[in-house]
């Protein structure tokens, strides 16, 4: 709100907006529409064709939900209006199929929802999805591509391009299941070029990501005609929905989240799925949907980012609109369905305690499925230790608590050296091998570490004496 205050200062009537309460929302619709009338601008709100990017960045069935939230996002799409040639899908395409998936050859992303995975496109698939084919598909660089179906943005100065991630990410970066991450400065230069290249009229960005907001805050700028809103700010995990269990204590629920065992969807992604799919999005600004997206969103701050301005247009003039008429739900009964929501990094345990759960008791079985998640908690042990030897090797007495936790002012990158970032990921994960989703949360300790000066062969001998010898 600090932001948006020193930003749009004189926009009164807009301000007054994001103050109001969802409930107010459809009352305060008209007034907000002869706002956006008077004023002029289309906000991008023209002619031009509609482009889709979207990507799931993980493989796994404890991951299920992100293939599950960008199939889903293909289908809205799609009906709306899209055309295929315009929508590109990066999806690991493993869990269709996966041998513990109950409904072989289908998705879901909510209880008793419908299939998802029908006829979605698979444009990068496996290991052909990583931050490099990604940024080759942005900027339209058919030469820089490496396997994939050769599809990339060849959009032009009039179109609108909309970009949806959905995974795991941590401070300053955004996961991909091969290659390097995608970390948030070589986002935002790709994200600049494209400007450069007149690759769109605007560009909206919708990321659900652990820390999302780290790769967008005090980076991406207003003047690039990009709108984007985040699952989470710069420092918390954003949140796994329609999970089978929640939180150590809560009561498993059945349904489809048991039979499947693992969650099906992510909260801030569904929310402005079924946003989406509730409402006639060309009546409905991009400012509405993030003021309900938000409500929906209460377990993690939903944040803005960039040219807020742009939020002034129609969700259909990047999502398209069905032909159809849409009859409104209510967000009281999208709220009310039966569901548990899990922090996105412990998700995936919910999925291997829920397999020693199904597994009959003294089978081979159900020693294969002790066996994975006492591996998956030995490991979270394991990184705990190694990052605080690394952080007490190199700053001896100093307050390790305050090095994992530390977080800048929400107006700054989160860290100012992003190529130390980059080379103290690589050396921890040579040293002491991959983060995971649950290790990755130390990046936060990494860029601390940048932050405060500590130089590579610091942190390389500090990397050795905390894990040489101890990975395999
Ligand atoms: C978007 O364009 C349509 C058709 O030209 C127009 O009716 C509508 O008022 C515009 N909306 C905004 C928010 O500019
Ligand atoms: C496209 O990628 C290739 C290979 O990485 C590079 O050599 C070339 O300069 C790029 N083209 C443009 C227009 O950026
Ligand atoms: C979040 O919203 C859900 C659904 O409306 C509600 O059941 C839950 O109590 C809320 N949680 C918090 C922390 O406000
Ligand atoms: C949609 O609703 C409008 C107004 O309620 C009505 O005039 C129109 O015939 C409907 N169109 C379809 C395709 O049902
Ligand atoms: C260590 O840092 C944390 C977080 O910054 C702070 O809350 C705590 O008081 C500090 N402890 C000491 C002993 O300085």
């Amino acid at each position: 709100m600090t932001m948006m205050t020193s930003l749009y200062g004189s926009l009164v009537p807009f301000l007054l907006l994001t103050a109001l309460t969802i409930a107010d929302v459809s009352e305060s619709r008209r007034s907000f529409q002869e706002t956006v009338s008077k004023s002029g601008g289309d906000y991008g709100n023209g002619t031009g064709t509609r482009w889709a990017v979207l990507v799931a960045g993980s493989s796994g069935y404890q991951n299920f939900r992100h293939q599950a939230d960008v199939c889903h996002a293909y289908q809205i799409l799609k009906a709306n209006g899209l055309k295929d040639e315009n929508i590109i899908v990066f999806i690991y395409d493993d869990i269709a199929n996966h041998q513990n998936n109950p409904t072989k050859g289908i998705i879901v992303n909510k209880p008793n929802g419908p299939n998802v995975y029908k006829g979605v496109l698979k444009d990068y698939t496996g290991d052909e999805i990583t931050a490099a084919n990604l940024y080759a598909v942005l900027l339209g660089n058919k030469t820089a591509l490496n396997g994939g179906s050769g599809k990339v943005l060849n959009s032009g100065p009039n179109d609108h391009v909309f970009f949806y991630y959905s995974d795991h990410g941590t401070t300053g970066v955004m996961t991909m299941p091969a290659g390097d991450y995608i970390y948030a400065d070589d986002f935002v230069n790709v994200l600049r070029q494209m400007y450069k290249a007149k690759k769109y009229k605007n560009m909206v960005i919708y990321i659900e990501a652990c820390e999302a907001g780290s790769i967008l805050q005090g980076l991406l700028p207003r003047d690039l005609g990009i709108y984007a809103t985040t699952a989470s700010n710069a420092e918390e995990n954003s949140w796994a929905y329609y999970c089978p269990t929640g939180p150590p204590g809560s009561v498993p629920i059945g349904g489809d989240p048991a039979k499947y065992g693992t969650c099906l969807g992510d909260l801030y992604s569904i929310a402005w799925m079924e946003d989406s799919e509730a409402n006639d999005l060309g009546k409905e600004t991009l400012q509405e949907q993030y003021l309900k997206v938000k409500d929906r969103t209460n377990l993690s701050h939903v944040m803005q980012y960039g040219d807020t301005i742009l939020s002034k247009a129609f969700v259909s003039t990047y999502m398209g609109q069905r032909s159809e008429n849409v009859s409104t739900i209510p967000l009281e009964e999208l709220s009310t369905s039966n569901s548990q929501a899990v922090p996105q990094r412990d998700a995936d345990l919910v999925f291997f305690q829920h397999q020693v759960q199904k597994a009959p008791k003294d089978t081979a079985e159900s020693v294969e499925a002790q066996k994975r998640l006492d591996e998956q908690i030995a490991h979270r042990s394991h990184v705990d230790r190694s990052i605080s030897q690394i952080v007490n090797h190199l700053f001896g007495d100093f307050n390790v608590t305050s090095m994992l936790t530390a977080v800048r002012p929400n107006d700054q990158p989160v860290v100012d050296d992003w190529d130390c970032l980059k080379t103290f990921v690589r050396t921890y994960q040579q040293y002491c091998g991959r983060l995971r989703e649950y290790g990755m949360q130390y990046t936060r300790a990494m860029v601390n570490m940048c932050n405060a000066g500590v130089d590579k062969d610091s942190m390389k001998a500090a990397s050795i004496q905390a894990c040489y010898g101890k990975v395999e």
